[in-house]
């Protein structure tokens, strides 16, 4: 019998599970809320303005960053569109793919990051786990030439009616500002590891210990 046309998800990714969600989500809630009483955050609380209540007291980035992945978080691979993005099927069809669909990865966790538009974890992904990044992603213009995986990231989330696929385009604007030779302002050391500053409201909390999160390769329906 013939089989109808293999059906494609929205995306492809890694879904973390449960408990390593909560633990990412505290992490991230941590970072705002240590970064929205930093006094070198507050002067330059410009870009935030509509959280800021009391600059003297706290730029609350917890209700600017309203929109917030429901349920458990995860690391995009392949936007597919349900099959109708560009290179969709291509992407399905790798062997790499088929073959790690369905199975479990660890994956690292190595700074955490914020813009005037989204709050984002960025993932250090391995050989292994590069096999099944696409090779499109890694671009803001079509001229980029960025490291493979530069775009790779958890969203935490987005200001108000920003959509995530903003988090990734915001991360390779750091890659680009670092490799342009820009690696950012030592603010100094806050929980976790360094912060930098970047300028125009970018700020990057590098992990001095990365964090490990477990997760299934796999693919959103919606
Ligand atoms: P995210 O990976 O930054 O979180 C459903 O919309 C998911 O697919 C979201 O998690 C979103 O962003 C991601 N996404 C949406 N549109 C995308 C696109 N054009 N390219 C890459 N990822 C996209």
């Amino acid at each position: 019998p013939s089989l109808e046309k293999e059906f494609l998800p929205m995306y492809f990714g890694w879904f973390l599970s449960k408990r390593s969600s909560e633990i990412l989500r505290k992490a991230g809630q941590a970072f705002l809320d240590e970064l929205g009483s930093l006094k070198a955050f507050k002067k330059e609380s410009k870009y935030f303005a509509s959280a800021i209540e009391d600059p003297k007291i706290k730029i609350d980035l917890t209700s600017y960053f309203v929109k917030r992945p429901p349920g458990v978080l995860h690391c995009t691979t392949k936007y597919t569109d349900f099959g109708k993005a560009a290179g969709a099927e291509e992407y399905a069809q790798q062997e790499a793919v088929k073959a790690s669909y369905g199975k479990g990865f660890t994956l690292s966790i190595s700074a955490l990051f914020i813009t005037t538009k989204t709050v984002g974890a960025r993932v250090e992904l391995s050989e292994q786990q590069l096999l099944l990044w696409p090779g499109d992603a890694d671009k803001i213009l079509p001229s980029d030439s960025l490291p493979r995986g530069s775009r790779a990231h958890v969203t935490l989330g987005c200001a108000n009616s920003v959509e995530a696929v903003q988090t990734g385009l915001d991360l390779l604007e750091f890659v680009k500002l670092e490799k342009a030779g820009n690696k950012g302002e030592e603010v100094g050391e806050i929980g976790g590891g360094k912060l930098l500053y970047f300028g125009n409201g970018m700020w990057m909390l590098t992990l001095s210990k990365k964090i490990d999160v477990k997760a299934i390769f796999s693919g959103y329906y919606g």
